[in-house]
């Protein structure tokens, strides 16, 4: 990989616009709220056009180098990040009449998840600022791509899940080389034994928005979409609201993108979308608060977006108003059920948290808050294999003759 300018100008609050340096070690604001990176706009317009990046044989999130904030090369920590694809649900489409259902599958990923996206970000910025020790609350995936970058990088990882984040998680995560620890609460809980053991371990929070660099990486989802469609936007994005990262750093994506010319004032309607049984956001936005109050007795068979409070609830909200979009709830039966109607109907086999999204889409489309006509993408955050599967399969004796006829039924 070759040295690239980048643009970063300075640091900010994103609750009260102080301004910290750029190139230092930042954690949240002197507000308690999440600190975002903020370029020199018109220097980076001039630099990047879209014929260079047309021309960029690398496929992945680092090809918008010049618009992230890693200063030297030598700090880039790759794992082979690939442009994820743009799959059209045709089938589940046609069967609800829609335009055009399109899944961005996050799931070809390193560590099959978005979660590569951030965490490359924040370990290469970690790398770049001398820190060598991180740590992190997660309900899985973000822990699993922590683990798999710090370990690329030569650093230390030690991540807390709640103890009943999917096995296949927990298991990467501690194979992927961090100090693995199940704590018998939720991923606030986890968060908080984190922010305790800071200052006597001598690690680094990178929990979700708590320090400005993982929303740098989500912003490629945005980036990448925008590319993918010919530098356009589609109509309505869905996607999956735990901490919000991903939704905050497209919103803020799209921004970047107008003010460099690379895209118009369009901007897609942004739908949050949260499980009934944990659903902050939710509530927030159906009251038409600023922040949301912590979820209490939060479940859900989507284990990524259990996250009882997100301290970025305020920028989420603001995002979903901004555009005109909406946040929604769905209950665990009909994730599970589009699950596996996705993939029956289209052989896209989603996590539940990206089923989510199809879920909502669906009572969406059936409560007409989304238009058929409208190119509605949805975010498919993980690879489906990560999780519990049902048991399937119909045994066959080979001793015995087969009927053949009957396989059919
Ligand atoms: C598969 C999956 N989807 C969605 C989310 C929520 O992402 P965000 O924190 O950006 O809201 C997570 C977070 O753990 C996840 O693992």
């Amino acid at each position: 990989m070759q040295d690239c300018p980048t643009f970063v100008s300075h640091l900010e609050c994103s609750l009260t616009g102080k301004r910290y340096p750029a190139d230092t070690v930042q954690g949240l604001s002197e507000a308690g709220r999440p600190i975002l990176v903020r370029y020199d706009l018109p220097a980076m317009a001039k630099s990047i056009t879209k014929a260079k990046l047309a021309a960029r044989a690398e496929g992945g999130f680092w090809r918008y180098r010049e618009m992230l904030p890693v200063r030297r090369s030598e700090n880039v920590i790759s794992l082979g990040e690939v442009m994820t694809p743009l799959i059209e649900a045709t089938n589940c489409a046609k069967k609800l009449g829609s335009a055009a259902l399109i899944v961005k599958d996050e799931g070809r990923l390193p560590t099959g998840s978005f979660k590569a996206r951030g965490l490359a970000l924040a370990v290469s910025m970690a790398k770049e600022l001398g820190i060598r020790r991180m740590a992190m609350p997660t309900n899985g995936n973000a822990g699993s791509a922590l683990a798999a970058y710090c370990s690329h990088a030569g650093m230390e990882s030690y991540v807390f899940c709640p103890d009943d984040t999917p096995p296949v998680n927990v298991r990467e995560i501690a194979l992927q080389g961090a100090r693995t620890f199940l704590v018998n609460g939720l991923i606030n809980d986890c968060g908080r034994i984190v922010g305790e053991g800071k200052d006597k371990m001598g690690w680094f929070d990178t929990s979700t928005l708590k320090e400005p660099y993982r929303i740098e990486g989500k912003k490629t989802m945005g980036l990448e979409l925008a590319e993918q469609l010919g530098w356009s936007v589609p109509d309505v994005i869905l996607y999956p609201t735990g901490g919000g990262t991903g939704l905050i750093g497209m919103w803020k994506a799209f921004a970047e993108l107008e003010t460099i010319g690379f895209i118009g004032s369009k901007r897609p309607r942004m739908v949050s979308v949260q499980a009934a049984g944990c659903a902050p956001i939710v509530k927030a936005y159906d009251e038409g608060v600023e922040h949301a109050e912590l979820w209490k007795d939060a479940h859900t068979v989507a284990a990524g977006i259990r996250v009882p409070v997100a301290v970025g609830d305020f920028l989420i909200l603001r995002a979903v108003r901004e555009s005109r979009g909406f946040a929604i709830a769905v209950d665990d039966d009909a994730i599970v059920a589009a699950l596996a109607e996705m993939a029956a109907d289209d052989g896209i086999l989603l996590c539940p948290e990206g089923a989510a999204t199809y879920a909502a889409y669906k009572q969406a489309l059936a409560d007409g808050r989304i238009d058929k006509s409208e190119r509605a993408v949805l975010f498919n955050c993980a690879t489906g294999l990560k999780y519990p599967l049902p048991e399937a399969g119909r045994s066959l004796d080979m001793h015995k003759p087969i009927d053949f006829a009957a396989m059919a039924r």
